[in-house]
């Protein structure tokens, strides 16, 4: 699934005063390819990834993924194409602590009514991937941030979704482990074919990219 952006205005209001964030922001990520996002710290880039996974709408414009108009869904309708299409590693995790890492890493599937077989191996599965097999049982707030951050990765791709949106999703990780994480992801782009939006401020992503943007000046440009 492609996700095109077309003519996106957004603000947000502080103190009554309007902050401009995008301005006739237009941009297409492709289908089945690898995009890395950079720009500085407050340019927007977790907010455009909100509007991309419909957490957030925007004021002009229109957002499609694939076939869906995101931007003109209602609430409901955007949570459950969120639920259904899209994987989101969030900045801060957003882990539940009050239960344990398989149940995070399998919540959806479970509102879903997923079978319970499927989705538990799935995720045994990709928690070995990252080395967390063994903390299936453990809550989040027992776990250090790059644990926690490996979990929130595994969440994002339990559903098999078909787009991955990630914000900084190795800022709390080590080279090697970063490098391991971006290496397992790089290659769930390829061989699922998904479409994956990655945030980051790691210079090393280019490495595996397709396309390469940067977020500044309110809108965002291929470089
Ligand atoms: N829900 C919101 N309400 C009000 N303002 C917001 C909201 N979300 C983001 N902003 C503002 O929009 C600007 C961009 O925020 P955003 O989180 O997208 O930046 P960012 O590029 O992800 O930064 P960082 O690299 O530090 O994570 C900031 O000035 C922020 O205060
Ligand atoms: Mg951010």
């Amino acid at each position: 699934m492609d996700v095109r952006l077309e003519h996106i205005g957004k603000s947000y209001n502080h103190s009554k005063r309007p902050q401009h964030i995008f301005n006739n922001l237009s941009v297409t990520f492709p289908s089945q390819s690898f995009s890395v996002v950079f720009g500085k710290s407050g340019v927007g880039k977790s907010s455009l990834l909100n509007l991309i996974a419909g957490i957030d709408l925007p004021e002009t414009g229109e957002i499609r993924v694939g076939a869906h108009e995101v931007s003109r869904m209602n609430d409901r309708e955007r949570t459950l194409f969120r639920r259904r299409h899209i994987g989101f590693v969030y900045q801060s995790f957003n882990l539940i602590p009050v239960i344990s890492v398989l149940d995070n890493v399998t919540l959806v599937a479970q509102i879903d009514g997923k079978a319970r077989q499927d989705y538990t191996d799935r995720a045994r599965t990709l928690l070995d991937r990252v080395e967390l097999l063994h903390k299936v049982d453990e809550y989040p707030d027992k776990l250090s941030g790059g644990e926690q951050q490996r979990v929130a990765i595994v969440r994002a791709l339990v559903n098999d979704p078909d787009v991955i949106l990630c914000d900084e999703p190795t800022g709390n990780l080590d080279n090697r482990t970063g490098r391991r994480i971006l290496e397992m992801i790089a290659e769930l782009v390829r061989e699922h074919h998904k479409t994956l939006i990655m945030v980051t401020h790691s210079l090393e992503s280019k490495k595996w990219a397709d396309h390469v943007y940067h977020v500044g000046n309110k809108t965002l440009t291929l470089s």
